[in-house]
């Protein structure tokens, strides 16, 4: 039987009784559990086999919560609240002592996010307590977009996936710190960082650290499929350089033409950012259901929305 479910108050009930339930958000699936509870928490690192050096994103009904949960918040902090949540954006605060040192992976900091879901919102007003949620796949594979990927992932493990259908925007939010009060991006996601200027002007990126990163899941190698990927700038010639193998093609708006390329999903025909980004991780589940023997996914221009997918992307090619 499946275990994807429209049932808010069967999520509400397991929540309740300290066991997770996978979540919507308008960026990925997540995999939710009581803040407040050691017992999901725990089962959270277990069931992603995910290392507890990692640290979990708390997601919140409501910007006013953040007083229980941080001692500060930087004014630009507030100004990008108010600004997208709920929406796709994470910031790194001060966490308070209620915050148990397991899910900040002993950082003085929380991740803090109010997602833009009417489902989870709902869900999340009907508990005490707020969520804390990695998107909902194991350790270091694809990002679930539908509620099938989750299931596909966790049948064996999970009581519900609460079905909100697909994922608006598709990859994860992004993650911004605060070093002396001053914005820094931690992660390139679904808000971009034209959008983020605009609210608190010019802003330093540090998504690329790979020693003792700042977010800690940004190793080079996350979101990958389990067939070989390569990124590549000009579609035609990487795929006559690789004649002979049986080639999957992940094009941005113009399919690409050629006799050797046995399976082809084009992100957005009209080359819309937005549009690409929602159809990422299902196109990429897609191309690795193929029996392929090697995935060539196409460079974005590398501005806008354009930069988020080029970083999953570089991470999955690794
Ligand atoms: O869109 C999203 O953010 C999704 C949905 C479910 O909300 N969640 C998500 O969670 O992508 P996850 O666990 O896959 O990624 C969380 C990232 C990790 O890279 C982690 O290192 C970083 O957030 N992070 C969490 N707490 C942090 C902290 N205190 N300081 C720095 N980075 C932190
Ligand atoms: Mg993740």
């Amino acid at each position: 039987m499946s275990i994807i479910s429209k049932d808010i108050s069967k999520a509400v009930a397991i929540l309740n009784q300290d066991e997770l339930v996978a979540i919507p958000t308008e960026t990925v699936y997540g995999l939710a559990g009581n803040i407040y509870s050691e017992k999901a928490i725990k089962l959270i690192f277990e069931t992603k086999q995910r290392p507890l050096f990692n640290p979990l994103i708390v997601h919140i009904s409501s910007a006013d919560y953040l007083k229980n949960i941080v001692a500060h918040v930087p004014e630009k902090a507030k100004l990008l609240a108010d600004a997208f949540w709920p929406g796709p954006i994470t910031l790194v605060l001060k966490k308070k002592a209620i915050i148990p040192d397991l899910i900040t992976a002993g950082k003085d900091t929380v991740a803090v996010r109010m997602p833009n879901h009417p489902l989870t919102l709902e869900l999340l007003n009907q508990l005490d307590f707020p969520l804390a949620a990695p998107s909902a796949n194991p350790f270091n594979r694809i990002s679930p977009t539908k509620p099938e990927h989750v299931e596909q992932y966790f049948k064996n493990q999970l009581k519900i996936v609460l079905d909100g259908g697909a994922c608006k925007s598709g990859i994860e939010s992004t993650i911004i710190g605060f070093e002396n009060d001053e914005p820094i991006v931690y992660r390139l996601g679904s808000t971009s960082l034209e959008a983020i200027e605009q609210v608190v002007g010019e802003i330093e990126v540090k998504n690329r650290k790979e020693e003792a990163p700042n977010a800690p899941g940004m190793l080079a190698r996350h979101y990958a499929p389990k067939t070989k990927t390569i990124l590549s700038n000009n579609l035609e010639e990487t795929i006559l350089k690789n004649k002979g193998q049986r080639i999957g093609v992940l094009a941005f708006k113009n399919m690409a033409s050629s006799n050797d390329i046995a399976f082809q999903i084009v992100l957005s025909k009209t080359g819309n950012f937005a549009e690409a980004a929602s159809k990422l991780y299902d196109a990429l589940h897609k191309l690795d259901d193929q029996n392929l023997d090697l995935i060539i996914a196409e460079k974005l221009p590398n501005k806008n929305l354009g930069k988020s997918i080029n970083d999953r992307l570089q991470r999955a090619t690794k």
